[in-house]
């Protein structure tokens, strides 16, 4: 069925880095507002907004402190307003970051919470008693890894937070709490909106018995009982009756780690009234270390097979799902599956190749669409990401780590590596700001900026531009069939897309050397009086796609991070 958000591109805009438009150094929506055109020029049509309320930003905005206001240091309500009407004379859909698993400390329920024990607010939160012996009321483990638990003095008792400390979690139990929620989700959406990224989502039920988990292998250790918990899908479809629902056309995207593909069916199948979405959020641990948020592992390539045939064939059609390379909690995607030293332009179209015509909805991570890397600053004191902070003190000070060492794990692994100010031109800090940014621009901006990118025809920019005009105008790309081939080929990833008789190949050489591809038979015959569509490099694809079909083409010649898309006519 043809539906506006499988035919979405998305755009992620980390408010903290677009754009700063009053000179303070941190990006906020004035900023983004003189920047809407770059927007259209790229030619997205819906923009995911990262979290712009009012915050004492100690996790830059998941933690919120009044969902109703617009954080001062982005700007005002008036502002949050005028971008919303500014987009949608471009064409472009807005949806915001909805954090309800959790609040800021400072949020005033929350002080009201842990003023007393009997205090009507005391409830929003979780609260519980000590063990006997005074500690926490069990094991479980927030995603810092320590306990989930944090005493507080003034009332005698432990609150729950899977997150930060100053981020305790919310009481989905709460039916009062609930329905203030539905209450501020129709504020925005009475402003206009399009929809929601709903963060943490599969964390609002716990295991209400909240039993210790010696037993829980995973990591955060309790995560068995507070992901996906017993109440989540009634919690989902009230605020479908209740909010969502009732906005005709909302798109909601779910971040909702570790899912079965059951599971994804189930929050996402139209008939259940819950979510559009669910992030399909498998790839970015591909180079995951087991046991060790600081380091890489070799990936392989048959594994991102494996994972994009499993969500095609678990969800597509049924469900739906969102990909992406990265995203403001990892590192830049071009070190990881691509390169970002000789071959970085090469690899970023290839890369951009494979999001924009796989299956899913496609999101675009600001800065992805100029080749952007990842910051490798060489003192501690650049960066502002307090895990980031605390892993180089605990290292360097207290185990006696080499600090060249520390930093290198910091630049492949840290968050703030993707956090830096986009790379507008080559003026003082990138453009970004004229003053002082709030983490510093990536020292490569002079080479790597916007408006070089956008004058030139052969950028990534322009590549993605015409990836995006390509997937909006062929419906075969948003709601084709998938068929990998070759699955066992551990440098090229191939696959076809087909929609009735129109049926798309795309081929990529994820590897840093020369790949030899066989095509298979009935791809070759396709190629008779196939259409080029585009390549990655001047040369490459476009001589082969001028010779299609010539019997002795069975095996391609792939140089280094090639991609090439043909379209074949076929019988349907
Ligand atoms: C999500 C966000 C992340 C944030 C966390 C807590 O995972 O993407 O940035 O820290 O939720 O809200
Ligand atoms: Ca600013």
């Amino acid at each position: 069925m043809k539906e506006a958000w499988k035919e979405a591109v998305v755009y992620q805009l980390y408010p903290l880095s677009f754009m700063d438009g009053n000179g303070d150094g941190i990006g906020d929506l004035k900023g983004i507002l003189s920047r809407v055109d770059y927007l259209k020029e790229l030619g997205i049509n819906m923009v995911w907004l990262g979290p712009v309320c009012q915050s004492p930003m100690i996790d830059h905005g998941y933690d919120v402190s009044h969902y109703r206001r617009i954080a001062d240091q982005f700007g005002t309500m008036e502002e949050m307003e005028a971008l919303i009407e500014e987009l949608h004379k471009r064409g472009i859909k807005l949806l915001m970051d909805l954090v309800i698993n959790h609040t800021s400390d400072e949020h005033p329920w929350f002080e009201q919470s842990r003023s007393s024990k009997d205090n009507p607010y005391r409830d929003y939160y979780i609260w519980r008693e000590p063990k006997e012996d005074g500690s926490p009321p069990n094991d479980w483990q927030s995603f810092s890894g320590e306990s989930a638990w944090r005493f507080d003095e003034q009332t005698g008792e432990y609150y729950f937070h899977i997150f930060d400390e100053k981020q305790p979690d919310l009481n989905w139990e709460n039916e009062k709490l609930r329905s203030e929620i539905y209450d501020m989700v129709r504020f925005w959406l009475d402003k206009g909106i399009d929809g929601f990224r709903l963060d943490a989502i599969n964390h609002l039920s716990k295991d209400p018995s909240f039993p210790d988990a010696a037993d829980d292998r995973e990591s955060p250790r309790g995560q068995k009982y507070f992901k996906n918990g017993p109440r989540m899908h009634e919690y989902l479809q009230e605020l479908n009756r209740e909010a969502f629902g009732r906005y005709p056309g909302i798109v909601t995207i779910g971040e909702a780690p570790s899912v079965t593909m059951e599971e994804v069916n189930r929050y996402t199948a139209q008939d259940r009234g819950e979510m559009t979405m669910v992030l399909m959020m498998e790839m970015s641990r591909l180079d995951a270390k087991p046991g060790d948020r600081w380091g890489r592992a070799e990936w392989k390539l048959t594994r991102l097979k494996q994972i994009v045939d499993k969500w095609y064939k678990g969800v597509f059609g049924k469900g739906g799902y969102a990909t992406y390379l990265s995203n403001h909690d990892y590192p830049r995607s071009l070190p990881r599956y691509g390169d970002d030293g000789v071959y970085r332009k090469e690899s970023a179209k290839m890369l951009a190749t494979f999001l924009l015509t796989a299956p899913g909805t496609p999101i675009i991570y600001q800065g992805e669409e100029l080749g952007m890397t990842n910051a490798k600053f060489e003192s501690i004191d650049d960066y502002r990401d307090k895990k980031t902070r605390s892993y180089y003190h605990r290292r360097v000070e207290r185990e006696g780590a080499d600090p060249m060492d520390a930093l290198t794990a910091i630049h492949q692994c840290s968050k703030d590596s993707s956090r830096t100010p986009m790379q507008w031109n080559d003026s003082p800090n990138a453009g970004f700001t004229t003053g002082q940014p709030w983490i510093p621009v990536n020292p490569n901006y002079p080479d790597i900026h916007a408006e070089e990118a956008m004058a030139d025809p052969d950028s990534i920019f322009h590549y993605y531009r015409k990836l995006i005009r390509l997937r909006k105008k062929e419906p075969v790309l948003a709601y084709g069939d998938f068929r990998l081939v070759d699955e066992e080929h551990e440098q090229v990833f191939c696959y076809t897309r087909q929609l009735e008789n129109t049926k798309f190949v795309t081929i990529l050489n994820f590897s840093d050397e020369k790949a030899e591809f066989n095509l298979p038979k009935d791809i070759r015959e396709g190629l008779k009086d196939a259409e080029y569509i585009l390549s990655n490099l001047p040369e490459g694809g476009a001589v082969l796609g001028e010779k299609p079909g010539k019997e002795d083409r069975a095996v391609l010649n792939l140089a280094p991070y090639e991609a090439i898309v043909w379209k074949l006519k076929v019988n349907a």
